[in-house]
């Protein structure tokens, strides 16, 4: 017989858990069928498994439940979430917690059975959730822009504890090594040439994991010869590789306006257009804003960051949001005691600093990000 995943039920409603039993017993994409009104419990048997998926119902205690989630993430990807409240602050909590699927309660049959087969029938599904090219540009250097993404980055991984590349685009001048004071073994270059075609935990050792976060760092080429070689059809190549692996890939770039550069922005999924608040950058930012409108980018596509951002300053973000004629999507405060202290250590700001101003404003911005996207799924999820 072909080797099928078993099913753990953890739900503390009986009737919920023998619906869902009922609903599923003639499965033949299914094993076994396990029900638990504990939490513990049902992760001690998860444990025991080697291939399962598990349905855990959040209605009740959220925080005991959010717990189990966590522990159940660690042991197996393909977790269903079920809750007799789907607002869509629910839903999105599922779905942050790390949930596959999301399922109303009460559970209908021909749902639970499509998501489940689906679930049973992709054993891969660690990769499956859609993942997002997140590139932080300036046309201008100097802004901000490695700041905004090594620390964005970092915090991402913190808040949503999944896989986040940071990659050096910056292809001549990358300094996100020196940012998190790394000495990488390999960089985009050697994956581009070596790597692009092998297996995914190849592709992985390649990346330097920061500390103990999900962060993974892919280093600038060493050499700036290595970077001239590299086309735009390589960077879409290791996109297209990259996205099977990573949920999140925040790209750091240079400011020029190259084949590459367009390459990179054409395929990002959003782009944090950064710029500080004096008129040379303004005046710049609505030329690039010009560039993106003619390249038909979506407007959500492109979202605005303010950097070194201060509260009286002459030009109010009301002004900079009637230029630019698009409203600002965050903005990072000013405090280059705290950057210049990260930088010189070689650390984030949520190591040096975190409950600086900057240190905070990086972390709502992380939970926005991860909300956002989240949404943007839910209403995909909602049609
Ligand atoms: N929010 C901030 N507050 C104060 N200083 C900042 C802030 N963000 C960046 N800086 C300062 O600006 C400098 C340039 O930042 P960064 O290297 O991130 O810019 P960049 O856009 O990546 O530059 P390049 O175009 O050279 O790659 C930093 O060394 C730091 O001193
Ligand atoms: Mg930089």
């Amino acid at each position: 017989m072909q080797n099928v995943p078993s099913l753990i039920v953890l739900d503390k409603n009986a009737n919920s858990r023998e619906i869902i039993k009922s609903y599923l017993n003639n499965l033949e994409c299914i094993g076994e069928i396990k029900l638990f009104d504990d939490y513990k419990t049902g992760i001690e048997e998860i444990k025991k498994e080697k291939d399962c998926i598990a349905i855990i119902d959040i209605s009740d205690n959220i925080d005991e439940a959010k717990e189990a989630v966590y522990d159940i993430k660690l042991l197996t990807p393909r977790i269903v979430i079920t809750s007799s409240d789907y607002s869509t602050n629910t839903i999105i909590r599922a779905l942050r917690l790390g949930a596959k699927e999301f399922l109303p309660k009460p559970v209908l049959k021909d749902d639970l059975i499509r998501v489940i087969s689906m679930l049973a029938n992709n054993t891969n599904t660690e990769n499956d959730s859609p993942s997002r090219i997140i590139t932080v540009y300036s046309n201008k250097g100097g802004i901000g822009k490695t700041t905004i993404a090594v620390n964005l980055a970092e915090e991402l991984a913190r808040v949503t504890k999944d896989k986040v590349a940071l990659i050096d685009l910056n292809l001549q001048l990358g300094d996100i090594s020196t940012f998190l004071n790394l000495n990488p073994p390999f960089d985009v270059n050697y994956v581009i040439r070596n790597l692009i075609d092998k297996e995914e935990d190849t592709l992985i050792r390649a990346f330097e994991k920061y500390k103990d976060t999900s962060m993974y760092v892919l280093a600038d080429p060493s050499y700036i010869e290595q970077s001239e070689s590299i086309t735009p059809q390589e960077i879409e190549k290791l996109f297209n590789v990259l996205r099977k692996v990573f949920p999140y890939i925040i790209v750091d770039m240079s400011a020029a306006i190259d084949p590459n550069s367009l390459k990179i922005l054409d395929l990002s999924d959003w782009i944090l257009f950064t710029s500080i608040v004096n008129i040379p950058a303004i005046r710049n930012a609505q030329r690039c804003l010009n560039l993106f409108r003619s390249r038909r980018y979506p407007e959500e596509k492109v979202k605005i960051v303010i950097n070194r951002y201060m509260e009286n300053d002459e030009i109010t973000l009301n002004d900079i949001e009637n230029t630019l004629g698009q409203k600002v999507y965050w903005k990072v405060p000013n405090n280059y005691f705290t950057i210049m202290e990260a930088i010189n250590k070689g650390e984030t700001i949520a190591e040096i600093n975190p409950s600086s101003n900057i240190g905070n404003s990086f972390r709502d911005f992380a939970s926005k990000v991860s909300d956002d996207i989240i949404e943007q799924t839910v209403i995909q999820y909602r049609r």
